[in-house]
């Protein structure tokens, strides 16, 4: 899976053309589930210009109650009539909004219940990764937020190490990989050995066109979750492209 988070970037016009630029040249590739993940404002009418594409719509972030009085809030069942999937717990909600892992539970309970799928986002911070802290801290994440969850289908799984996200400075293919096989293993324990084995856990920070293919070559990751490089509809394109002509070899 390669999913473009566009985050508060495109008004709705700019939306629009960013994403029928992308189509023909997406169109076509095949076993890579294609996601992209407009503003709030911009899911309506991306919807309708991804009618009868493979394309797949998701939004940035939800609510966790399902109606009511909360001011600028969106809730799942607004979301589920425009979109299957929806990210969760992405590090600069975590940082700039203030959600905790509580919120960041809550809201993929919520998503769960609507039929909404999840991108769960997952990483430390730059302190915490020279502190030597990152299993502790991702594997905690990860278990905080599926507290309770008991069947979390169309679950997907982001690890983003925070001090890879829009600096330029991905990990390595080595590191992503070490670190999303230890969510699988974690998976396993909570779920099972056949649920994690099919989860599709992703790896996101300053992935490009220039080195999705290190990433996309280990075997503990299955696809990116992707910032900046989502903008530019050749840049995701080509991102597109190399994945799926590594899973095609990887699966010859
Ligand atoms: P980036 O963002 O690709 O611009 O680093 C990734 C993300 O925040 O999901």
């Amino acid at each position: 899976m390669i999913a473009g988070n566009w985050k508060m970037n495109t008004t709705v016009k700019e939306a629009r053309a960013l994403v029928t630029d992308m189509i023909p040249l997406l169109e076509q590739i095949e076993n890579v589930e294609k996601v992209v993940c407009p503003p709030f404002v911009s899911l309506s009418a991306i919807a309708e210009v991804l009618r009868g594409s493979s394309i797949r719509l998701g939004a940035q972030n939800v609510y966790f109650e399902e109606r009511g009085a909360y001011t600028g809030e969106i809730s799942p069942p607004m979301l589920a009539e425009l979109c299957e999937y929806v990210i969760v717990g992405h590090s600069e909600r975590r940082h700039y909004f203030n959600e905790t892992g509580e919120i960041v539970n809550r809201k993929v309970q919520a998503a769960l219940r609507f039929n909404l799928k999840p991108i769960l986002c997952i990483g430390e911070r730059l302190e915490e990764y020279d502190a030597g802290r990152t299993e502790e801290v991702v594997i905690g994440q990860l278990r905080s937020s599926l507290s309770g969850v008991e069947s979390p289908r169309g679950l997907v799984v982001a690890y983003e190490p925070v001090w890879a996200i829009g600096t330029g400075r991905a990990a390595t293919g080595e590191q992503a990989n070490r670190i999303i096989g230890l969510i699988r293993h974690n998976v396993a324990e909570l779920y099972t050995e056949g649920f994690a084995r099919d989860l599709r856990i992703l790896y996101g920070g300053s992935v490009t066109a220039d080195n999705t293919a290190e990433f996309m070559q280990q075997p503990e990751i299955d696809g990116a979750l992707v910032g900046g490089a989502s903008l530019k509809a050749d840049q995701f394109s080509s991102i597109v492209k190399q994945t799926s002509d590594i899973a095609y070899h990887l699966s010859a």
